[in-house]
């Protein structure tokens, strides 16, 4: 994926590695130079190139033990579980080339499509289109009070089994992170705003993960177990209703913190994305 643009250090983590999620990022969003594909070839050919080369660097080569190299059968060939788009390419067409080209891969090498910020047309046009035979598993995109808090899209998704992995849950959000609600769910729960706010994020539905973007080990795995702290303090019976206030205000927050221009302006969005298609 290269993509150094936007990317950023993983945290290592010593809790096993259970699914491997990547991305293809088109050329606007690549340092130039850097592209993991042919930046002059077409798009299938960038797309085919970009993925192998993520399937090359996942292979099994040689053994740590012996240093030899090992014999793989079919079914240890290396898979990615989830491979993304990026982001939408400037038009719907290039957009299904991609698409298209990525669904070959689909069950052996890699397991799950999604696409990232993409809006409700388009993904209701991979959701639709004929030449779409593997349908997004995952949509990923910002949660933010400018997007309605996404709350069309998350509807679609729930709708649909579409996984809603959502970003910038804290950096995005301040103004939620310093609420009454969140940090009065945090001191309630003897946790943290951060965790508070992540959980109240999840607990918008079953279909929802945030992506936690944290570079620091100590603050992963602190937020790892507060949110597993905070969880069976919210199964505690003892805490139902203290939580099903807490909920309630966090979606009477959600609607308020709206602008009352985010609906005119994304149903001119929505529009827009009607044309181009
Ligand atoms: N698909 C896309 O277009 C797209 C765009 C952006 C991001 N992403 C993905 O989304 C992931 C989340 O990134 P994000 O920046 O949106 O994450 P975030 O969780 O909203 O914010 C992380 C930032 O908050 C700070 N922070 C402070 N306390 C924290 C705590 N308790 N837990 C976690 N972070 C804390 C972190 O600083 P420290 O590092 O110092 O802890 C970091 O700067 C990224 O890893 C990236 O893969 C995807």
């Amino acid at each position: 994926m290269c993509q150094k643009k936007t990317s950023r250090c993983p945290v290592r983590l010593n809790i096993g590695v259970s699914q491997i999620q990547t991305k293809f990022t088109w050329t606007s969003g690549q340092d130039p130079g850097t592209e993991p594909f042919d930046v002059n070839a077409s798009i299938p050919q960038q797309v085919r190139q970009s993925v192998d080369r993520s399937l090359y660097n996942l292979r099994h080569g040689t053994s740590p033990a012996t240093g030899q190299a090992i014999t793989i059968t079919d079914a240890e060939q290396p898979y990615i579980d989830c491979f993304l788009l990026h982001n939408p390419f400037p038009t719907l067409v290039q957009t299904l080339q991609a698409w298209t080209t990525l669904q070959r891969y689909v069950p052996h090498s890699i397991r799950r499509l999604g696409i990232c910020n993409a809006s409700l047309p388009i993904l209701q046009v991979l959701y639709l289109a004929k030449s779409v035979t593997v349908r997004p598993s995952v949509v990923q995109r910002r949660f933010h009070a400018d997007t309605n808090y996404d709350t069309d899209i998350r509807t679609f998704c729930a709708e649909n089994g579409i996984e809603y992995q959502c970003y910038g849950v804290l950096k995005s959000n301040p103004a939620l992170l310093s609420s009454a609600v969140v940090c009065g769910l945090a001191r309630e729960s003897g946790t943290t705003p951060e965790v508070a706010l992540y959980f109240l994020v999840m607990d918008l539905g079953s279909y929802v993960r945030v992506l936690n973007g944290t570079r620091s080990v100590d603050r992963m795995t602190m937020d790892i177990n507060g949110l597993r702290f905070l969880k069976e303090w919210a199964a505690d019976n003892q805490n139902e209703a203290c939580l099903q206030e807490y909920r309630d205000a966090f979606a009477a927050l959600l609607t308020r913190r709206t602008s009352p221009e985010v609906s005119t302006r994304l149903n001119s969005e929505v529009q827009e994305d009607i044309l181009t298609v």
